[in-house]
């Protein structure tokens, strides 16, 4: 090609870039794609260091603030509102204003969203380091904290609503149902479960008291597993899924049956929690039944997806980004397979407590959060800077395994600690006292946790390559020719 043809492609690039900017803002998406990458390293690292913290337990230093029962839920909170929320955050607001073919209604509101949330997440972690906390898991922010949360849900619920009021398209994309579900029950089981008395700025009681009260908050807890964890990252799927392998979804119809099921289902889990407790039998058992039910849809989603590559198998040989996509579906599969089964009371009571619930909520949050958020980067990424690939492949190939290996040596260690644990503890002596002491059970568990330490630590690692070859792809990246700019324009 000669120069100048060269120039006009360049010059040609750049004006489908600003009719991309002008069609749809990607501003604020980009900003949360990259405060996905920081706060999953940083999320990670917290990860990382309470996972060092349980083999060498004098890493606490003896210093309050960055001990093990402060650090725990600065982690959770990281990775669930600030690298899981962000991931949301951005694929969503690129989904619905592609798929709807209509803008967000206002930039402003959604540069004081980005920013207010980054604020208040600043604000959380602080207030933990300093030893405020409700207690309630996942909703340990004081009342002060929730209320600024509620405000800044309500701005993203109307970002995120009124592309598909004004959408240009007469249908609503599969994946916005789904992650507009997300968005409506993560609202309404916060703001339920936060329901306080304040005492002061950063005290607050809870209005529930008793089993009330340890129902409300698992109620709210497996929502937000169910709506945040796992209905949200569906939508992110079905987009992702078909625009990566270059397929349309398998079935729609099925699509719909997957988003009905689940949504009806899933918000009677709650109480598998909470087995074997002051909680009435009927509602545990309830708990179960809904649980082991749910297997279907989540199967039935996870099906849907992996189907939608029949026809492009060939391409995981050679796309990394592909393998990320489909590898976090099998790990979907696998712990809503585990999770149905953890829910049944005889199962429950010997994985409760121990280190296989850890094991079950990390192949989902590692395998399925993670890897399935990872992906849609990659994906994203040269299309929001305008470049016309990632970097580097070599480095996504090595990010892709680097998370396999992490995810399988963190999940099974804890699988043999969890049953190790559960069984030296119900062992009993023939005159009914216990053939092992609690010290026993933690010294046999200790190797396990090295080698979740270890697997911990390839998977934090591996975030770094992402957001060195991110890095990279916004530096030294090739711009996108003319043509490539203008297919993302033209195609949702
Ligand atoms: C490098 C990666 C990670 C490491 C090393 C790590 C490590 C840990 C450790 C050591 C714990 C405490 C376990 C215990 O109390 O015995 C924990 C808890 C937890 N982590 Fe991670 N984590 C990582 C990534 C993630 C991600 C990406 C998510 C979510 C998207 C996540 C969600 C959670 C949750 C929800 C808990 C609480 C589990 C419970 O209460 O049952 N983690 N993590
Ligand atoms: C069909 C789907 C699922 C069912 C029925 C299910 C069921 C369960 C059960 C029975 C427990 C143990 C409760 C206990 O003994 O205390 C549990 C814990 C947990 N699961 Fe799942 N699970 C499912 C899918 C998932 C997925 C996809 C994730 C995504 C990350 C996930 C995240 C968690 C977390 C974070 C916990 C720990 C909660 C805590 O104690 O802090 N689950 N789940």
């Amino acid at each position: 090609m000669s120069p100048s043809v060269l120039q006009t492609s360049a010059d040609h690039a750049n004006i489908m870039k600003e009719t991309q900017e002008t069609l749809y803002n990607m501003q604020v998406v980009r900003q949360f794609t990259l405060a996905t990458i920081v706060w999953g390293v940083l999320g990670m690292s917290m990860g990382v260091f309470i996972a060092a913290q349980l083999v060498w337990p004098a890493l606490n230093f003896d210093t309050p603030w960055i001990s093990f029962g402060r650090i725990r839920p600065i982690h959770t909170n990281l990775v669930i509102f600030a690298f899981g929320g962000s991931a949301l955050f951005a694929t969503s607001f690129y989904v619905v204003q592609r798929t709807c073919k209509a803008r967000l209604p206002s930039d402003f509101m959604a540069s004081l969203f980005f920013w207010g949330w980054q604020l208040m997440l600043v604000a959380i972690v602080a207030s933990y380091a300093m030893g405020y906390t409700t207690t309630k898991e996942y909703a340990e922010m004081e009342w002060s904290l929730s209320i600024v949360l509620t405000v800044l849900w309500v701005i993203y619920t109307w970002l995120f609503f009124t592309p598909i009021a004004r959408r240009k398209v007469s249908h609503i994309y599969v994946g916005n149902w789904f992650y507009g579900a997300f968005i409506i029950v993560t609202a309404m089981v916060f703001i339920i479960n936060s329901a306080a008395v304040p005492v002061t700025a950063m005290k607050s009681y809870s209005i529930y008291s008793g089993a009330t009260d340890a129902l409300i908050q698992w109620w709210y807890g497996h929502s937000i597993v169910g709506f945040i964890l796992s209905v949200g990252f569906l939508g992110m799927m079905y987009y992702y899924v078909p625009k990566q392998a270059g397929r349309p979804i398998y079935s729609y119809r099925l699509s719909i049956v997957h988003f009905w099921a689940i949504i009806s289902i899933y918000i009677w889990a709650g109480p598998h929690h909470l087995h074997y407790t002051a909680l009435p039998d009927w509602a545990q058992s309830l708990g179960m039944v809904m649980s082991v039910i749910l297997l279907a849809p989540s199967w039935g989603g996870m099906i849907n997806g992996m189907m939608t590559l029949s026809g492009a198998w060939h391409k995981l040989r050679s796309d990394p980004i592909l393998r990320f996509l489909v590898v976090s579906l099998a790990f979907y599969g696998m712990s809503t397979f585990e999770g149905p089964m953890m829910a049944i009371k005889t199962v429950n009571s010997l994985s409760h407590y121990t280190d296989w619930t850890i094991g079950h909520v990390h192949a989902g949050a590692l395998g399925w959060v993670a890897m399935i958020s990872i992906g849609s980067l990659y994906y994203m990424i040269p299309r929001l800077w305008n470049r016309e690939a990632m970097y580097s492949t070599a480095l996504i190939s090595l990010h892709f395994w680097l998370a396999t290996a992490g995810t399988v040596l963190y999940i099974a260690s804890m699988w043999v600690n969890g049953i190790t644990q559960g069984l030296m503890w119900r062992a009993i002596n023939d005159d009914g006292t216990l053939s092992y002491s609690f010290v026993e059970a933690l010294e046999a568990s200790h190797f396990g946790y090295v080698v979740r330490l270890v697997g911990g630590s390839l998977f934090a690692s591996g975030m770094l390559l992402l957001a060195l070859n991110c890095w990279l792809t916004l530096k030294a990246g090739k711009p996108a020719t003319a043509a490539e700019a203008a297919t993302e324009v033209s195609h949702a």
